[in-house]
């Protein structure tokens, strides 16, 4: 099979002549094969896309050009057989929002942001909250103009961890929430047990945990007095096991099930539902603050496990439709959008 930039990184890496070139570029920028397991299943092209501009454009077409030179008779082939189809491509639902307000955080990067876009383009108001203003501003001004008759993002910037924000947070709805997509949240050191500072265990159990119980807690007074409403809340695969990440950050994650668990069975007979999804490896840049001396050794080990990095909008897909009156009856859930690593 003849290579392209529609081939997955895998393909690439397998192939005897692309294999080699592709190893070579990587070690220009001291990087290993290896680093690329988890990202095997993506086309190339789509790396680039989200590598955040580590990966550049112009990278892969020194690649391609290095590789058509190498192989013509594998060129001629390529260009004979056309552009495939792309491996998977977002398609909305017009109007599953239409009329509803929906309250999302983390709205201003990777998976919130793809699920801000995504409500909006479905026909929603959404809420959208997050700490950075400017990124949140450009969010608003990429989609200016694109929106559906009734639709729009209303940006709030504020930390979810405090309560004026979070009260800013909520007026801004207008008094009406149909669902809120508790997104935003920060990764840890990897530090393990022994060696994670106070300031690391304050700061990720206050926004990944604290700040999704005093967001929705503010919220529900609302849902309960509509009698309806849905709760996402976005675990990790650090939620379900040991391995996925440092100590603050898996107490955190594995907390949010319990928060999910609880309010799905307090509100059940209030029709309010609430889910958790758990995402696994995404390609979104999320900051990771620096790599713990004994606990980020020993979590490498574990990362040949994880089967495939999604894009943000493959999580914006399965967010939106448990944020959606679609996801009926499903309450207290925690779903894995992770390749099929919680399966391993
Ligand atoms: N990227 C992954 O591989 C991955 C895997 C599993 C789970 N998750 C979870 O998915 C969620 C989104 O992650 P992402 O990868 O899109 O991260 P991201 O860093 O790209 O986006 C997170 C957003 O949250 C915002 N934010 C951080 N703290 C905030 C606060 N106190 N108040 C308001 N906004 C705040 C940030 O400004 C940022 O815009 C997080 O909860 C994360 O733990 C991510």
């Amino acid at each position: 099979m003849p290579l392209t930039t529609h081939s997955t990184v895998g393909d690439w890496l397998d192939h005897p002549v692309g294999g080699p070139i592709f190893a070579a570029l990587l070690a220009e920028g001291g990087a290993t094969t290896d680093s690329l397991s988890p990202a095997r299943g993506l086309p190339l092209n789509q790396l680039v896309a989200m590598s955040g501009g580590k990966f550049p454009a112009a990278a892969v077409d020194g690649m391609l050009a290095a590789y058509r030179q190498a192989s013509p008779e594998d060129a001629a082939a390529a260009d004979a057989a056309g552009e495939p189809a792309a491996a998977w491509t977002e398609v909305i639902t017009p109007g599953r929002f239409t009329g509803q307000t929906v309250i999302v955080t983390g709205a201003a990067a990777g998976i919130g942001r793809a699920v801000t876009s995504r409500i909006a383009r479905e026909g929603g108001r959404v809420v959208a909250a997050d700490v950075a203003k400017e990124k949140l501003d450009e969010l608003v001004e990429s989609l200016a103009g694109t929106l559906p008759p009734g639709a729009g993002i209303v940006p709030v910037a504020g930390d979810i961890s405090s309560g004026d924000d979070v009260a800013q947070i909520v007026r801004a709805a207008d008094g009406r929430i149909d669902a809120l997509a508790n997104v935003a949240g920060v990764m840890d050191d990897m530090s393990a047990l022994h060696e994670v500072s106070d300031e690391m265990w304050e700061r990720v159990l206050r926004v990944n945990l604290t700040g999704v119980m005093m967001l929705s807690r503010a919220v529900l007074p609302v849902m309960l007095a509509a009698g309806h409403g849905r709760i996402v809340n976005v675990t990790s695969e650090a939620g379900l096991r040991g391995s996925a990440a440092g100590v603050a950050y898996t107490a955190s994650k594995h907390a949010v099930i319990g928060l999910t668990r609880s309010a799905a069975v307090m509100y059940a007979k209030h029709g309010i539902r609430v889910n958790a999804l758990a995402p696994g490896g995404v390609a979104t840049g999320i900051p990771i603050p620096g790599a713990a001396e004994f606990g980020a050794p020993v979590l490498r080990g574990y990362q040949s496990n994880i089967p495939s990095l999604a894009m943000a909008e493959e999580l914006a897909a399965s967010i939106a439709f448990l944020a959606s009156r679609d996801s009926t009856n499903v309450n207290g859930a925690v779903i894995a959008s992770d390749g099929g690593w919680s399966a391993v």
